[in-house]
């Protein structure tokens, strides 16, 4: 063979490849709505900068007839390339080959992909869309799968891990995309995940279901907390991906990427004075006032759904990324509650691992009482919040708006709790409890006309800033137009702010 018939037959090989199941199963794939595994790489990816890795694996199950069937690039498209400029891996799962199903060259071809991303100090995006355990491959599958989540955990707060939801994900499958650090879901109905389907929730449970309502991209999104962003489609998910990115660095020993900024940095915004009502128990939307404070009024929230009386989400100041945690007065009041406790710490341990300032919005009443929340433990994901401010080491700046009342207000990175740096507004009410609640304590035994005037002085003297500032719990107290450029000074000085903790080999967070 000549050599030109050498580069002929290799071309010819990588083609057959890149067809996948071939033309017949790509169309099928594409009847349903989907883009290809490579059509998803190929808008992941600046024109011309994807890198394909192993694309000549091939299975060696001989199981069940497998010893004569092809299964062309092992259902999985691996490799790297560039995302606006900046390195990332990337795997895609192949639908149109044996359903994308998982079989141990299929998770070799993972493995190395989540190990060069590894070692290249860049982050890692699965686009998973899969039938799960290759049936044929039986406990090969399964290791392939131990493999897999391994790596997640080894690269868990090493590198950024994105997980996008593209098509089935059943089984022990979902928990690749549960150990990464973030879950997209296409909201369509060829996307779900669940541990056992509706079939098996009917035999077992007698629960009628359907995929969506058991796993589909809202369930997910406004349920179970298990993902984090919903996407209207293919593009819009892989779309959305590379804006997540850009807040991103490339690893926890780099800084994220600051973009010019064009707002101004002392930028009075004078709505600010006005916005929050007067009234302690009005409520208002505190995006609102996040979007006023941040670059250009943009914010990407994270769980927009999910447990809404608190936003995660992140932004820009100066340019530079930040992760937002507030209180949503709008929602329960801005009560602290199981859910937006596990919602908020989550995201500021993933600040946190990747060099993100945390600011956090404080207006909290307390934590959300009755059985359910008793009940169901908010005792222990309430304990989250206290342990997840200490234990990080970002530059952190908290803001009290209005409430910040009790063990919550500790919960919301008060000074004591890890804060660098603490501003109020002059609207803040920082207490050991709510104004009225004290008064009927203190002053118990006065009559009902002079508990009220009572209660009043309280309100005047206790639930403002000052009694704080008076014992230096808050070094701020600052007009609601200036927070912009408070934050920004604050964010400058903190720059360089380094703080050890002493050895141990991991903490032990209450789960
Ligand atoms: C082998 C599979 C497969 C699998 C799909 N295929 N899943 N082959 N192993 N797990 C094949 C189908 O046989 C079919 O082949 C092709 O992929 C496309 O599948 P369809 O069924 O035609 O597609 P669709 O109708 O869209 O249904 C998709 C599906 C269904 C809902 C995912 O295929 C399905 O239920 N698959 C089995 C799911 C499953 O039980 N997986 C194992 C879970 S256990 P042909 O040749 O007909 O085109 C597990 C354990 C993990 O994952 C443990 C980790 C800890």
């Amino acid at each position: 063979m000549t050599n030109k018939e050498k580069i002929e037959l290799m071309r010819t090989r990588e083609k057959k490849i890149e067809m996948g199941g071939g033309a017949k199963a790509l169309e099928k794939v594409k009847s349903t709505g989907r883009l290809t595994a490579r059509e998803r790489l190929g808008r992941l990816f600046d024109e011309g900068t994807f890198v394909e890795m192993d694309k000549f694996v091939e299975h060696r199950c001989v199981n069940f007839g497998m010893d004569q069937t092809e299964v062309p690039g092992e259902g999985v498209v691996t490799g790297y390339g560039m995302v606006n400029g900046r390195t990332v891996f990337a795997f895609a799962q192949d639908f149109s080959t044996m359903g994308g199903s998982l079989g141990e060259m299929h998770a070799a071809k993972i493995v190395k992909c989540q190990d060069r991303a590894m070692s290249a100090g860049a982050p890692i995006v699965g686009l998973n869309d899969s039938g799960g355990a290759r049936i044929q491959e039986a406990v090969d599958s399964l290791a392939g799968y131990g493999r897999i989540f391994y790596k997640n955990t080894m690269a868990s707060g090493i590198i950024p891990q994105v997980s996008a939801i593209m098509g089935p994900s059943a089984g022990g499958a979902v928990y690749s995309p549960a150990l990464m650090d973030f879950i997209y879901m296409v909201d369509k109905e060829y996307a779900q995940m669940f541990i056992t389907g509706p079939q098996v929730v009917k035999a077992v449970m007698g629960e009628e279901v359907t995929a969506m309502e058991l796993g589909g991209a809202m369930t997910h999104n406004t349920k179970s907390g298990v993902a984090h962003f919903v996407a209207a489609s293919d593009e819009d998910c892989i779309d959305q991906i590379k804006k997540l990115l850009g807040y991103l660095p490339l690893n926890n020993r780099e800084q994220a990427p600051v973009a010019p900024c064009t707002d101004p940095v002392d930028r009075m915004e004078e709505k600010l004075n006005t916005l929050v009502p007067e009234a302690s128990n009005r409520p208002y939307d505190i995006k609102k006032v996040i979007k006023l404070v941040v670059d250009d009024g943009e914010i990407y929230e994270s769980q927009a759904l999910y447990a809404m009386n608190m936003v995660t989400c992140f932004a820009r100041m100066n340019g530079r990324p930040v992760g937002i945690i507030a209180n949503q007065p709008a929602v329960l009041a801005g009560c602290l509650d199981i859910n937006s406790s596990d919602k908020a710490s989550r995201f500021i341990r993933f600040c946190d691992c990747f060099n993100l300032p945390i600011l956090t919005f404080v207006d909290v009443p307390g934590y959300l009482p009755g059985t359910g929340q008793e009940y169901g433990g908010i005792i222990r994901h309430g304990a989250k919040m206290l342990y997840v401010y200490p234990e990080a080491t970002v530059p952190k700046i908290t803001i009290v708006v209005r409430k910040a009342y009790g063990g919550s207000y500790l919960g919301m990175c008060s000074g004591q709790t890890g804060a660098d740096v603490v501003m109020a507004w002059p609207s803040a009410e920082i207490a050991v409890m709510g104004a009225e609640g004290a008064a009927k304590i203190i002053f118990r035994k006065e009559d009902p006309e002079n508990l009220k005037k009572k209660t009043q002085e309280y309100i005047e003297n206790f639930a403002t800033p000052y009694q704080a500032a008076r014992h230096g719990l808050i070094e701020q107290v600052i007009e609601p137009r200036e927070t912009r450029p408070m934050i920004i000074r604050a964010l400058r000085m903190l720059e360089g702010k380094k703080e050890d903790r002493p050895w141990k080999k991991h903490g032990n967070i209450p789960l």
